[in-house]
């Protein structure tokens, strides 16, 4: 369980994390909707320490981390660790073959062994349908097969969490689609996920749980249909508008 305390961001004057609270069910979907500005990216760049909360205490499976004391730098890097993030803008090396990107992590920061890291790099090429590319730079793969390669990047990381912040926003409607049914098939598989997306449909169909943040705070949590059902006009709004 990853669960969130009264969390609290600021960018100077700019509070844009309000005393947040939410429990992430292991092994569940949650997907985090709401509009721009609301402050899903910083939410999710939060969880994997790419920003500091001012204030609030994040416990991912009985590990806390309490932002109003100063955190060891050793902590926050082994809690990093146990996170993986998936970029809308993919984030590849653009110096690196596909391959070479997805073993970056697993030899340099979890000091496996190459042959190691190659053979378990191999399998997810193959989760991807990617096989072939292992040899290609980014820029000789479209935008779908370079999300796909840096969602493998992100699962050679074996992290407890996975975090997909608009994965499909930089991309058009068919090569968005091959990413979202690859995460719609992690989704049914083992993996905790959370998800920003301003797809309702997507939303629908993958989420176990949704959250709609408003302003840097929660506003309603719950199952799609459960959101539905609340008739709360700015959700229903929301929900209506995007779909
Ligand atoms: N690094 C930063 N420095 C200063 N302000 C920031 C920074 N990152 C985000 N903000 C501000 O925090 C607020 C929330 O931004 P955030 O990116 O989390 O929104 P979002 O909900 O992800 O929006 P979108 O749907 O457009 O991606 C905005 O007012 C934004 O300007
Ligand atoms: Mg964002």
């Amino acid at each position: 369980m990853l669960k969130i305390e009264k969390l609290n961001k600021y960018f100077g004057d700019n509070h844009v994390l309000k005393d947040i609270s939410l429990d992430i069910e292991t092994k569940k979907t949650t997907v985090i909707i709401g509009s721009s500005g609301s402050g899903k990216s910083t939410l999710l760049r939060c969880i994997n320490l790419l920003e500091t909360p001012n204030s609030g205490v994040i416990n991912l499976d009985g590990t806390e981390l309490d932002f109003s004391k100063k955190i060891p730098g050793n902590v926050k890097k082994s809690f990093t660790k146990r996170t993986g993030m998936v970029f809308q803008s993919f984030n590849l090396f653009p110096h690196k073959t596909a391959l070479e990107n997805i073993i970056e992590g697993p030899v340099v920061v979890l000091k496996k062994d190459k042959k190691t890291a190659i053979d378990e790099a191999m399998e997810l090429l193959r989760r991807v349908g990617l096989e072939d590319k292992r040899d290609s730079y980014p820029n000789q793969l479209s935008g779908g097969q370079q999300q796909r390669i840096a969602i493998a990047r992100a699962l050679a990381m074996k992290p407890e969490v996975l975090l997909f912040d608009e994965p499909t926003s930089a991309l058009d409607p068919e090569l968005g689609a091959e990413v979202l049914g690859l995460i719609k098939e992690l989704s049914k598989e083992d993996y905790t996920i959370i998800i920003v997306t301003h797809n309702m449909s997507f939303a629908r169909e993958v989420s176990d749980e949704v959250v709609f943040v408003e302003k840097g705070e929660i506003l309603a949590k719950g199952s799609y249909d459960d959101l539905t059902a609340m008739h709360n006009e700015r959700i229903t709004q929301f929900l209506s508008y995007l779909d």
